[in-house]
């Protein structure tokens, strides 16, 4: 695993260094991506591809690194004052804390837009990478991560449904981590049902994530977190602990994780799919185990 994430973190360094425009910006945009984080979106996708039985090469870690790059700078864009006012993040200051509002804009705006640049250079078919920069494109923008926080913002200070919220977290940060998942299915060329089917485990992955989040706000520490905790309440934000309780909530995050497992139990019976690795970071993400 940490093989993985060293070369997933070489990939995003050779992006930056391939020329040398501003510094500034650069060094703003790598504070934020080498405070770590748990690079959990390019992990599953390296490791579903890796159960179908691929042979990782560079793209793959290329392309597993574009989605931790778009991921990196909604997180930059969260913690702004104007968006949910963090001044930790990963362990560090927000990127707007170290230096300043217009250059942690900026790093979001390179990490939302090099990503493209990174696939498109790519020596995959272009059919490939016309379908990851698709779906890549959807996942974050109007119809997928930016979206979802315009009805997170919206969300707060008032009462939101159970229908709203989960429409909320399948946006903000469900479309994102289903990316991976449909990914893989995209470099494998598998069949469009195939590729249905990753995207419904991915999407079940994506809200259990969310749902996750909110119950560790609650019930984590900063050490834990690297992140200020009890920040949800605060700000009157419409989470799945404070519409249903605690309770509830680790029954939903568990329902979403069984129903992602499930459909990779029909991969490996229909497949050949090895499924251990991807189940493992599945279970990884319960939380009353
Ligand atoms: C936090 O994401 C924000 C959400 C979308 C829930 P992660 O929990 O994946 O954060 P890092 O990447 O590990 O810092
Ligand atoms: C994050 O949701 C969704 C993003 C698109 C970044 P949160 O606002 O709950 O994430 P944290 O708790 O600040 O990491
Ligand atoms: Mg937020
Ligand atoms: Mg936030
Ligand atoms: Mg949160």
């Amino acid at each position: 695993m940490s093989d993985k994430i060293e070369r997933l973190n070489q990939a995003i360094r050779r992006f930056y260094e391939q020329k040398e425009l501003s510094t500034d910006l650069v060094e703003s945009i790598l504070y934020s991506v080498d405070a770590g984080g748990k690079r959990i979106r390019p992990l599953i996708m390296l490791e579903v591809l890796e159960g179908f039985g691929h042979r990782l090469t560079d793209r793959d870690y290329d392309a597993a690194a574009s989605v931790e790059m778009i991921h990196t700078g909604s997180l930059i864009h969260d913690d702004l004052p104007a968006m949910d006012n963090d001044d930790y993040r990963r362990g560090r200051l927000t990127n707007h804390k170290q230096f300043d509002e217009a250059t942690a804009i900026l790093a979001g705006d390179s990490l939302f837009l090099d990503p493209f640049g990174l696939i498109a250079e790519t020596d995959y078919p272009a059919e490939v990478k016309v379908g990851l920069i698709r779906e890549l494109s959807y996942g974050s923008g109007t119809f997928g991560m930016v979206g979802g926080q315009m009805l997170d913002i919206k969300g707060e200070g008032r009462q939101v449904d159970l229908t709203e919220l989960a429409q909320i977290h399948a946006h903000k940060t469900g479309k994102l981590l289903a990316f991976p998942f449909v990914a893989a299915g995209i470099v494998l060329q598998l069949s469009d049902e195939a590729v249905a089917r990753l995207r419904e485990a991915g999407e079940a992955v994506g809200l259990a994530f969310q749902v996750r989040d909110d119950i560790l706000d609650v019930t984590a520490s900063f050490e834990e977190l690297g992140k200020t905790p009890q920040k949800d309440l605060l700000a009157e934000k419409s989470t799945y602990p404070s519409l249903l309780g605690l309770e509830q909530s680790y029954a939903v995050l568990d329902k979403a994780l069984d129903q992602a497992s499930a459909i990779f139990k029909d991969f490996e019976e229909t497949n050949s799919f090895q499924g251990e690795k991807v189940y493992d970071m599945i279970e990884r993400l319960r939380l009353n185990a």
